[in-house]
């Protein structure tokens, strides 16, 4: 269920958990990404004329109230985006969320404290959900990328209260459904980022899923390392030898091409503009590392791009934070965007670092979707089940 079917709510209160765990620093909100995806729900409901009570977490309090973890910190930010008032409550439950509650009219918008303030949050403790619950006549869940957790207020509440889908996080899921769902054909992943060892689950079920898997990222080296290539000083998990192997074999099996860099851009320190060369993937130097894949390699992995109907996409191909080690992510990123322009490629990408580097690569609005979820977008390609998500569908 969707906000369409919402209709009949001026007055109502309306509990909306959306996700404000941005990144702040000195005081400043840096991405403010998530907060501008939630306004669409926002907006629509305080049209509607509900009064809007927003739910959220803001880092890991474990429990108990942490004053830098308090989501008075965030409103500000949520009032500026959003170009309305944001009220605040200094607790999700009890007295002072009632009280704010009361004194709002229809159409106003209210942001109670961080939920993690509460123990019961994360343990989604019946009595805490009820306490979340009295506050409100319906639930509306905009915050795909908290779904993955069983949370009071991100699977909880959808028991007590009637529960909907947020915009976002409605198109998040068509977005999902396109990539990996029911997909045009072929369909490539790219996977990048540092390490294996936080994304075995991914690879071993994307390659059942998809038709290539280019590898890139440190992550590669674990795999070029594993067939025997030296790898210098480069970051390589030789532990997972025997993983990356065993994924080679699941991928030969069911018919998914691999594509690992055959060549890369190495250096001998890791810092921007460090002096740095281009070397096949067979002969990099034993004191040098690998920061970024090599032309060939971006050429091979465009290719793919072109021959690809649908692209999903999680993980950086080089050290895109330090210049000039962003070249790979950056001109698959446009090259990836071109073709989704044009309307010939469906390209979804998510997770970590992901969204920092399409925005660095300026395509972020240009693909056909960028989940701002980190470990809910990992867990989804992962092909593991959504808390947040999977009790919505159980909805009438
Ligand atoms: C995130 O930042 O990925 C979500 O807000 C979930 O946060 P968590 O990992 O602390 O549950």
């Amino acid at each position: 269920k969707t906000l369409d079917d919402l209709t009949d709510i001026a007055g109502k209160r309306v509990l909306v958990r959306v996700d404000l765990n941005v990144p702040v620093k000195d005081g400043k909100v840096t991405d403010a990404t998530r907060i501008e995806r939630v306004v669409p729900t926002i907006r629509e409901l305080s049209e509607k004329g509900a009064k809007v009570i927003l739910l959220a977490h803001f880092g890991r309090p474990k429990g108990e109230p942490v004053a830098d973890m308090s989501l008075s910190l965030i409103a500000p930010a949520v009032e500026d985006i959003l170009d309305q008032r944001v009220h605040f409550a200094a607790d999700s439950i009890g007295e002072k969320a009632a009280a704010a509650i009361a004194g709002m009219s229809n159409g106003d918008v209210l942001l109670l404290e961080n939920t993690r303030f509460h123990k019961g949050e994360e343990k989604n403790d019946a009595e805490f959900t009820k306490a979340l619950a009295a506050n409100g006549d319906i639930y509306v869940n905009d915050a795909f990328s908290a779904a993955h957790r069983a949370h009071s207020s991100t699977e909880g509440l959808a028991r007590l209260l009637p529960a909907y889908a947020g915009r976002t996080m409605q198109a998040e899921l068509e977005a999902l459904e396109k990539g990996l769902g029911n997909p045009k054909r072929p369909v490539v992943a790219i996977v990048g980022g540092a390490k294996v060892s936080t994304k075995i689950d991914l690879l071993m079920n994307l390659v059942k899923k998809v038709d290539a898997l280019v590898i890139g990222g440190g992550m590669a080296n674990t795999f070029i390392a594993a067939r025997g290539t030296n790898v210098g000083k480069s970051l390589c998990e030789h532990d997972l030898a025997e993983t990356a192997k065993q994924i080679m074999i699941e991928a030969a099996t069911a018919g998914c091409a691999i594509v690992l860099p055959v060549d890369g851009v190495v250096a001998r320190e890791f810092k921007a503009g460090a002096d740095n060369e281009v070397v096949d993937i067979e002969a990099i130097p034993a004191d040098a590392m690998v920061l970024d894949v090599g032309p060939k390699s971006i050429a091979t992995v465009n290719d793919w791009v072109s021959k690809a109907e649908t692209l999903v996409w999680n993980g950086p191909l080089g050290a895109f934070e330090i210049a000039p080690f962003d070249k790979a992510t950056v001109a698959v990123a446009k090259h990836a965007a071109a073709r989704t322009k044009s309307g010939a490629l469906v390209s979804v990408a998510g997770g970590g670092d992901t969204v920092s580097a399409m925005n660095h690569a300026g395509v972020a609005d240009d693909l056909t979707y960028v989940s701002t979820a980190g470990g809910a977008f990992l867990e989804w390609m992962e092909g593991k089940p959504l808390p947040g998500v999977d009790i919505l569908h159980q909805q009438k």
